[in-house]
Formats: C-alpha cells, sequence, structure tokens
C-alpha cells in the first residue's frame, strides 16, 4: 500500500488501465508515439477500395494500431470484427469466421442498417434466420467470388462503418492461398465492398510475406511499422508512473527505454513490475531509485514469456560462461547486422567489466558465433544480408539479451547506436518514430556518450547502486 495509500484491488484496476503487457492497445490515448502511422492509416481507411497493411517485427506494436485505429472507424453500433489467422487458415475458412463474428453479434431485432428491400440476400435471410452456422455458411462458399458476395452482404447488415482486422497473416503461406488472398482484395475493392480491412503481418517487406502477389496489390496503403522513439517508450512508463503519483529520473527513464531496444512490449514489463515493487513497499513512496529500477528489470527477466527466452536459455544452458559473454556481444548487431570483428570488440568492451572472465581468441569467438545459428544454440542468429555479416533470426530477442546483459551490469557500447542517437538529438520533432524524438532535457553533448544509455545515464552511478547480483 505504498502508492498514493491505496489497496490493491483499486492498484490493480489503475495499474491494468494504463499498462497492458499482454494484450495490444485498443485506445489512442495510450497509444504512445503512432501519430504518423495513425494518420495514414485513418487517411486509407476514408479512401474507397483502400485497405490497410501494417506489417514490421513481432511486439513492434501492429496489432494495436490495428486495433486502436479499427475502435476509431468502426461505428457505435457494433464491435469491430477480429479475426488471427493460423498455420491451416485458407482463404474461405478466414472469410467464414469473419461471417461467423458477424452473426454473433448480428441480432435481426436490432437492425441498425436499413437494408433495401430490394436487396436480395443470399448467404443472410432476413427475417428466416436469427444466426448462421458455419456448416450452412462453409456449404455456400467455394469460390473467391462467394466470400465476397458474403463480405457485400455483412457490409450491408452488419454495422454503418465496418471494420474487420485480420492478424498476423504471415501465418499463411501456401503459395495458392496467398494468391486467392489478393484475388480477395483486389476483388473488394471492384465489388465496392465497403468493409475496412487492417492486414497485420510478421515481416520486414511485403514480398517476404505475399511472395509474388505483393506487386499486384495495389489497393493496400502498406505501413511499415519501426520500433517506438525514444521518447515514446519512456512516455508509457512516464505516464504510468505519474498515475500513481511517482516521478522517475530522466536517467533511469532513458536507461529504461534503452534496454527495452524499442519493443513496447519489454517497456510495459518492466513497468508492471516496478509499479508493484513500489506498491509492496511499506511507506508511501514518490520517486524511483535505482534499486527499484534493477529490481524491476530482474523480476521481468524472470518473467519473460518462455517462448521470448527459450532461445536464449539454450544457448547458454550447460555452457560455459563465456557463451554469455559472446551473446551479449551481440547485442549491438543491428537490423541490417553486424559483422564478427565489430562483435569481437564489444566482447572485448565486455571482457573488460568482467575481469575474472578468461578472454577467448578471436577464433574461439568466432566459432561460437557460427554456432549461434544452429538450433542446439537457439538459432539466435542468421546471415545477413551482406557476406559475413549476422542478423538477429527474431528481432525482440535482441532486447532480451540487453536485460540480461544489464541485469549482470554489464554495459554495451554500440557504435552504430552512437550514429541513431546523433539523429535523435537533431530531430526536432517528436513522435515521428524512431529517431524523431527530441533530445532529454538538459541534454549535454560534451558529456561523455554510452551509446547505448545515451549521455544522462550515470555510467558509473549506476553499476555502484546496483544491489543484484545475479551471477556472482
Ligand atoms: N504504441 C504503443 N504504445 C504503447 N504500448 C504499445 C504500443 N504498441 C504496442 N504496445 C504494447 O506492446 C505490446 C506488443 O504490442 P502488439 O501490438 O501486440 O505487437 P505486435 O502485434 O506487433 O506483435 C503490447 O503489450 C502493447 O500493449
Ligand atoms: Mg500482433
Amino acid at each position: 500500500m505504498a502508492l498514493k495509500n491505496i489497496r490493491e484491488e483499486e492498484f490493480t484496476e489503475q495499474l491494468y488501465s494504463v499498462i497492458s503487457p499482454s494484450q495490444p492497445i485498443t485506445s489512442i490515448e495510450l497509444l504512445s508515439g503512432r501519430t504518423r502511422e495513425m494518420q495514414r492509416v485513418k487517411r486509407a481507411l476514408i479512401v474507397p477500395g483502400k485497405s490497410v497493411f501494417i506489417h514490421g517485427e513481432r511486439g513492434v506494436g501492429k496489432s494495436s494500431l490495428a486495433s486502436t485505429a479499427a475502435q476509431i472507424y468502426q461505428s457505435s453500433d457494433k464491435p469491430y470484427i477480429d479475426v488471427s489467422c493460423q498455420s491451416d487458415t485458407t482463404i474461405l475458412s478466414l472469410v467464414s469466421n469473419i461471417a461467423m463474428q458477424a452473426t454473433n453479434q448480428y441480432k435481426f431485432e436490432g437492425i441498425v442498417k436499413k437494408i433495401n428491400a430490394s436487396v436480395n440476400l443470399r448467404f443472410f435471410k432476413t427475417g428466416v434466420e436469427k444466426t448462421i452456422s458455419r456448416s450452412s455458411i462453409q456449404k455456400q462458399l467455394s469460390t473467391i467470388g462467394d466470400a465476397i458476395e458474403l463480405l457485400k452482404e455483412i457490409s450491408l447488415i452488419y454495422s454503418e462503418k465496418t471494420v474487420c482486422v485480420v492478424d498476423e497473416i504471415e501465418k499463411i503461406t501456401d503459395e495458392v492461398e496467398l494468391e486467392k488472398l489478393a484475388d480477395l482484395i483486389k476483388g473488394l475493392g471492384d465489388k465496392k465492398v465497403s468493409i475496412k480491412f487492417i492486414f497485420t503481418a510478421v515481416g520486414q517487406t511485403l514480398e517476404s510475406i505475399l511472395g509474388a502477389n505483393a506487386s499486384t496489390i495495389r489497393q493496400l496503403e502498406t505501413i511499415h511499422l519501426p520500433r517506438l522513439s525514444w521518447d515514446a517508450r519512456w512516455d508509457i512508463a512516464i505516464n504510468a508512473l505519474h498515475k500513481f503519483d511517482v516521478e522517475i529520473k530522466e536517467e533511469i527513464y532513458i536507461r529504461l527505454a534503452a534496454v527495452s531496444d524499442g519493443f513496447p512490449h519489454y517497456v510495459h514489463l518492466i513497468t508492471d513490475k516496478l509499479l508493484w515493487i513500489l506498491f509492496d513497499k511499506e511507506t508511501v513512496v514518490h520517486e524511483v531509485t535505482w534499486d527499484d529500477y534493477s529490481h524491476a528489470l530482474d523480476a521481468t527477466i524472470e518473467c519473460i514469456e518462455a517462448d521470448l527466452a527459450r532461445p536464449y536459455i539454450k544457448a547458454v544452458e550447460h555452457r560455459a560462461d563465456a557463451y554469455e559473454e559472446v551473446l551479449w556481444s551481440t547485442s549491438i548487431v543491428e537490423w541490417q547486422g553486424a559483422d564478427l570483428s565489430s562483435m569481437y570488440s564489444e566482447y572485448e568492451n565486455i571482457l573488460n567489466q568482467r575481469p575474472n572472465s578468461t578472454k577467448l581468441t578471436y577464433e574461439q569467438f568466432c566459432t561460437r558465433i557460427r554456432n549461434l545459428k544452429q538450433e542446439k544454440y537457439g538459432k539466435i542468429l542468421k546471415q545477413g544480408r551482406q557476406p559475413g555479416h549476422y542478423m538477429y533470426e527474431e528481432k525482440i530477442l535482441r532486447g532480451y539479451v540487453r536485460m540480461q546483459a544489464e541485469a549482470n551490469n554489464v554495459e554495451i557500447l554500440n557504435e552504430s547506436q552512437e550514429a541513431e542517437i546523433k539523429q535523435y538529438i537533431t530531430v526536432s520533432s517528436r513522435k515521428t518514430g524512431y529517431f524523431g524524438s527530441k533530445p532529454p532535457k538538459d541534454w549535454d553533448s560534451n558529456k561523455a556518450i554510452n551509446p547505448i544509455v545515451l549521455s544522462a545515464a550515470p555510467k558509473g552511478n549506476f553499476r555502484r547502486d546496483k544491489v543484484i547480483k545475479r551471477k556472482e
């Protein structure tokens, strides 16, 4: 009860009204740093025949952007439709899922939308059936033409303005199905179906998701979602803490933003843990200390979902400590990749901070890095785009690796990040993407720069203050 003297029930309610570690955001007030992307989605949704396609790394916030936009565009008479894809999803099963969800919400007694008496519905026979069964839909649904007709009927009866979010379409990998998806999207435009679709997919490029069909689809507004900008990351934490009258020092929130690596998921997790730590204190607190942050980081690492942590654990489990140090050195790998020699120089930087460790030779180091491509070492890295370069198989893992390094009192240096920060401090407008952030207040570019934490983080202090040593 050490936050504003509130009870646990009230605390939990308030906490999860601002922090959402496990579910996409659906409200514009909580969607941090996506103003520009949101505007693009909104503008696309008002263009007749246009749909939206959001792609990017796992955990970057695609579903959140899609859900929030859907919430805004969908008319208030019905909720927006929300379907997800699985590996066995076909386009026809997808459309029948949409129809099922629409009919679950559809009550003939309260039809909101006036249907012109002359409209002859094939799938929805008004007044006869109250609901429509999956098997009856599937029986009538055999071509993409049928699917378009069914969606058109839904658009007529469901709500004033209907939005449908189709999440994770990268799970559909069958060539034939992808071609059908392209035909469906084109057909929706041609037949003037007024349902607005927002698709999301994990992937760096449209081609990697839709294959050859990507170029044939002109009806899509394609938005590549980058990692969250620095200020958008720390805004999430600051705003949540303010709700409980707690301040956080600039040095700490910058560190939190850095270690999250631009993945809002991690910011939510750390802030969640932080607030629980403050809540459990005996006296009312109004400021976060380094110890609190440090404890929160450890608690976060412990609770990270198994699927996110698994590759890391696989790589270091039953292996010498040296593996963990090698692994931390990979956290300088940028999205485009990094070569062995820059990783080795990062490794040397790490070893300087760990005087008791035995340093690997360059050759030993390279062998270990190459091993990290194998399944039994967690398949953490893959071949980069340039020869001799390596990149992360799953980008979100880099944030986890950084958290582990930080929890072990290791600071990561990173040349390319220094370049990022240079851009970051010259762009004046806020919230315009990854680099488009204002510099921290009192920014002093002459101060010694530790790129991962920007200049303001107290390089020495932090380590001195740290109480938790995960490994002795
Ligand atoms: N712009 C944002 N502002 C605040 N939190 C966000 C934002 N985008 C995503 N999140 C949070 O990050 C986590 C992952 O977001 P999600 O939309 O599920 O990512 P994706 O669909 O790309 O995997 C969720 O917990 C969500 O609450
Ligand atoms: Mg998602």
